[in-house]
This record gives C-alpha cells, structure tokens and sequence, in this order.
C-alpha cells in the first residue's frame, strides 16, 4: 500500500526530530563509557571466578554469546525499511551506535563465554562460524514501523535477561560486563521506542508484537528453547515485560490492539493459566468490541500505566 501524503509528513517530521536527538546521543559517546562500544579490554578476565557465577548464568553465556554474533544480519531488514520509509535517522542509528555497539557486545560474550567455561574456544568458534552462513528470515519486507517495534521488545528483552544474570552473579568481573551490556540494551530499547512513537501505525504495532520471534529461535533453537526456563530461574522479570509492552501497545494501537496482540502469546505466555485458556479460545476471535474488551482485561492484568489520559 502507497504511503498517503499525511503519513510521509508525519515521517519527515520524525525524522528531523530524531536526528536532533541523535545528535545528543553521539556527543555523549565522546565522554559516557556506556555510550561508546565496550571494549574486551576494558575488563580484567585474568581475575575471573566461575565459583562465583550461578551455573544457569554460565549455560546463558554460551547462548547469549551465539545470539549476539550476527548483528549485520539483524541490521539488514531494518537498514532497508529505513531507506525505502525514508527514515534516514534510523539508518543513522544503525551504522552510527546500534551495530558498533553490537558487533561488541558479540565479541565481549564470546570472550566470556570462554572465560566463565561454558564452552571450549574450539566449539564455540565451530558454531559462530555456523551462525555466520545463517539466512536470518525475521524482520523481511518491514516497514520502519514493523522494524523499530521489532527492536523496542527484543531490546527490551535482552535488557532485562542480562540484569537477571548479573543478579545471579557475584563475580565482580562478569557483573561489571552484563551491567555494561543491560545499560546499552537499555538505551537500544528506548532509541527504538523513541523510533516506533513517531512512524509505527496501529497496524505495525499489532503485527510486530502478534509475530514476535527472538533471534535466538533461528541462532540457536535449542538454547532459546531452555532460555524461558533459565530466566524463570534467574528472576527474570515479566512483570516490568509485560506492563512495558502492554503499556506502549495500548498507547499506539489501543486497547482494541492490546487484545489482538494479547491472544497471540508474548504477552499470553505469562498471564495466570485460567486467563490463558480465555484468550487461547478468543484467539480466533477478531471482533473490535470482543478485543477491545480482552485488551482492558489484559491491560490490567499488567498494570498499564498510560503517559496521557487516554
Ligand atoms: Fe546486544
Ligand atoms: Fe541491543
């Protein structure tokens, strides 16, 4: 579908307004540690203690370090709905910060992930080299819209699994590295929310949330599989998941949007199991009024906390 004239004026004006942001942020990288890619050097790896790192925290490792290898491959998709949206602040953010600082995040995980023991140099390196050749279907044909609410949940994900494993880890080496990579998956999250507030329709957010899939699922399917019971483990928390999401789909596509995407599973699979059987019934269901009714329930469910009165 051809974008109309108000949705390109409303790109535009996005766009100007995020490279103002931009500009700020790339200044603060000549001086803020955490806004600049993490360097291997930085941490002292010679002093590492296994002892002092819950074995679940060491198993994540090697999954994490194999999540974070390709970043050129999540950059792709997002690089073309940036240029074909006309989105250039987008673009800018991937070639400027996000893949620089991801590319890092790969090589740190990789470094600890020998480090800590969790898997030999021979075998990790083997299976980086694997992911490497991998085809990386998700996020084909987006929209900057579809991308950018893409970003903000898996971000926002990966965010809250490295505090859940710096929490298990009392290790000063490995603490100070997953603070590192939590601040900057942070500051993703926020950049890409920032993204989706000003180009993602109604129907962007509906569609990229219902079809969430973590990158691990094609990187490594049977650590991401073992990954819901890790962080389960590790206190990951859902709660802060769930209202985070819920709160920015009701703001961008309404609670009508929040029942839609609330039948579909991200935010199902962690609601109380009666509720679930409610909403795996009304999963075929798409009737405004139907959803709108299933997104108030899910929204307090989850302690939707809206920044303007709706
Ligand atoms: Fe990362
Ligand atoms: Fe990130």
């Amino acid at each position: 579908m051809p974008a109309t004239i108000e949705y390109r004026e409303q790109i535009a004006r996005a766009d100007q307004e995020m490279h103002g942001l931009l500009e700020g942020y790339e200044k603060m990288a000549l001086t803020k540690r955490t806004r600049r890619p993490l360097q291997v050097d930085d941490y002292q790896w010679g002093k590492v203690n296994p002892d002092l790192v819950s074995p679940t925290v060491i198993r994540a490792l090697e999954f994490v370090a194999k999540v974070e290898r390709p970043p050129k491959s999540y950059a792709a998709p997002i690089l073309k709905a940036a240029d074909r949206d006309g989105v250039t602040s987008l673009r800018r953010f991937i070639v400027k910060t996000w893949l620089p600082e991801e590319t890092q995040h790969g090589v740190l995980l990789r470094q600890a992930a020998i480090a800590y023991g969790a898997v030999s140099e021979e075998e990790l390196d083997r299976d980086l080299a694997r992911i490497d050749q991998l085809d990386f279907p998700i996020g084909r044909g987006y929209t900057a819209g579809k991308a950018t609410t893409y970003g903000w949940i898996q971000e926002l994900i990966t965010h809250l699994f490295y505090i859940a494993m710096r929490n298990n880890t009392q290790d000063p080496v490995l603490r100070e590295a997953l603070a590192d990579l939590a601040a900057q998956e942070m500051f993703h999250s926020w950049m890409y929310d920032q993204f989706r507030e000003r180009v993602a329709t109604p129907g962007d957010t509906v569609e990229a949330t219902e079809n969430f899939l973590m990158p691990g699922h094609i990187t490594s399917p049977e650590l991401q599989q073992q990954s819901t019971g890790w962080a389960r483990k590790l206190g990951f928390n859902f709660r802060r998941m769930r209202q985070t999401l819920a709160t920015g789909i009701v703001e961008q596509a309404g609670y009508q949007g929040l029942g839609q995407v609330a039948t579909s599973g991200l935010i199902r699979n962690d609601v109380p199991p009666p509720l679930r059987v409610v909403l795996s019934i009304a999963d075929r269901i798409h009737n405004p009024a139907i959803n709108g009714q299933i997104g108030r329930i899910a929204a307090r469910i989850a302690g939707v906390k809206l920044k303007t009165a709706a």
